[in-house]
């Protein structure tokens, strides 16, 4: 095992990846798009953050990292740790367990959009599949805004979209650019390492004329399946495999396509689409994409884990989240858990957590507005989510892959055990999972990280307007675990005069 360091010095420089307009966008020293992070199944990995950015908060989340042991190097701003203020410093020191495809992102409410979002690949010695290919290519999707975060808040947030009407992005990229050409070798098996690194748009993906394989989603390899079109939410990945024809005769077109469903209002002249191409021949065309007459994407609830974890067949805490978008006393949108809108609090939960003693177990010490649930250690939890709005919401947990153990179509209501389909026997696992229009999901994990854990719908709108709960697991033995833990550059950032963030202004 190695370790792997990378220093980031954050700041803004101008980017102009469609074409369109050229932005303010953060960087990573002096670049944008920002480095991948890489590094190699049981490494340790350093990132040493400098904020330059002069007038923003900031931090970064490794996302879908477990973090066993390191919940304070999770990187979840108001969670975790303080924002890292203009001109402070911080080091996120974490060993990485896990192989998979993931990507990190800044967690500072509202930020990650405005650039400050790549990917991270863990390697794995032990793959599975290593047999099945011969060369692996990241491909990150992503929705891509125009304008600033900052102002585009502003009018999210607001008395005057009392609806509250999510702005919708300007374009679609692919490896942030719209003009990705990958070179390919007739014959060879591809492993495609697949991000949707976007703020809000799930995006329909498909290779025109080649079969993908479908061999690991969000960091857990699965038993091989065909795919020929996948939808792929904020925050969720795909490792698919496909094999090159044999010939040269022709290139071929790839697509993302933004699911204008979730759109409230498709801005004329829009183009959800970002094409790129597999190239066999440089000297021959790169042809248009054909139109699809339907978008019929493969199911990931019938993924089967290659470890065959089963069904967790006993539920020691079930928790229920109604979840409904409405408006305040202040005329503006929010969403909510059980009626409670997040409020990200003033100190972070964690440190609450290392300072109550006893009464770290009481979760009205987090205050009213957390939506906080505390875990016993080694419990197996069950988290029930009733989407009472008719809109589709990626959900993602911090600290764990959940079983996704029910998903009801669209419109189905509230989840009721009696008349829902039987559980699977090897439910396919996760950190990221789309709950449809007026439906419900049902996950369940193992309380076995000591943590504390956001869970929150990956749509950066709606963390914005309040749709996280969070999970405070094991807090006595998390006290245990991190005394004297703490690296003093962590509370320092939480002494150095924060500069407040965007957010919700609720409560
Ligand atoms: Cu991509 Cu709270 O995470």
């Amino acid at each position: 095992a190695a370790t792997v360091t990378y220093d980031f010095d954050i700041g803004w420089v101008y980017s102009n990846p469609d074409g369109q307009a050229n932005r303010p966008t953060i960087g990573i020293n002096g670049q944008w798009p920002i480095p991948p992070i890489t590094a190699t199944k049981g490494d340790r990995l350093i990132v040493n953050v400098k904020n330059s950015l002069g007038n923003e908060s900031t931090s970064l989340h490794f996302h879908g990292l477990y973090q066993n042991g390191t919940t304070h190097m999770d990187g979840s701003a108001s969670a975790t740790q303080c924002d890292i203020p203009p001109g402070s410093s911080f080091t996120y020191n974490i060993s990485v367990d896990q192989p998979g495809t993931y990507w990190y992102h800044s967690h500072t409410r509202g930020q990650y959009p405005d650039g400050l979002r790549g990917p991270l690949i863990i390697h794995d010695p032990d793959d599975p599949h290593k047999d099945l290919y011969d060369e692996e290519i990241v491909l990150t999707f992503s929705d891509w805004y125009h304008d600033l975060m900052h102002g585009l808040i502003a009018s999210f947030i607001s008395i005057s979209n009392p609806s509250g009407a999510e702005p919708v992005p300007n374009a679609a990229l692919v490896n942030d650019t719209q003009n990705l050409t990958i070179s390919i070798t007739p014959g060879k098996t591809y492993l495609f390492r697949m991000v949707n690194m976007g703020a809000f748009a799930a995006q329909y993906v498909w290779f025109e004329d080649h079969t993908m394989q479908v061999v690991e989603v969000d960091g857990i390899y699965t038993e091989p399946a065909d795919a020929e079109m996948l939808y792929i939410t904020a925050a969720q990945r795909y490792s698919v495999l496909v094999t090159a024809k044999n010939s040269t005769d022709a290139n071929f077109a790839f697509v993302g396509s933004m699911d204008q469903d979730l759109f409230d209002v498709v801005p004329e002249g829009l183009n959800p689409n970002v094409t790129g191409w597999l190239v066999y021949d440089d000297k021959k065309e790169n042809p248009a994409p054909k139109d699809v007459d339907a978008f019929e994407p493969f199911d990931d609830f019938a993924l089967v884990p290659t470890d065959k974890e089963g069904l967790y067949d006993h539920v020691d805490h079930s928790v229920q989240l109604d979840l409904k978008m409405d408006n305040l006393n202040d005329g503006a949108n929010y969403a909510f858990f059980n009626d409670i809108t997040y409020v990200p609090p003033k100190v972070p939960t964690l440190y609450s957590v290392l300072s109550t003693g006893s009464n770290a177990t009481d979760p009205l010490i987090y205050g009213s507005n957390t939506n906080a649930f505390v875990l016993k250690e080694n419990e197996v939890v069950e988290i029930v989510l009733n989407n009472n709005d008719p809109g589709k919401h990626p959900f993602h947990l911090h600290g764990h892959a959940f079983q996704v153990v029910s998903r009801s179509d669209e419109e189905a209501g509230n989840y009721d055990a009696s008349t829902a389909p039987a559980m699977p026997s090897i439910p396919m696992r996760r950190d990221t999972i789309l709950v449809r229009p007026d439906g419900n999901i049902v996950l369940r994990f193992k309380a076995d990280n000591p943590g504390v854990w956001l869970f929150h719908c990956h749509i950066e709108w709606h963390v914005l307007s309040g749709l996280i709960a969070t999970f405070v697991e094991d807090p006595l033995g998390l006290q245990t675990q991190l005394s004297g833990k703490i690296p003093t550059d962590h509370l320092d950032v939480c002494k150095a005069g924060n500069v407040p963030t965007a957010g919700n202004a609720a409560g």
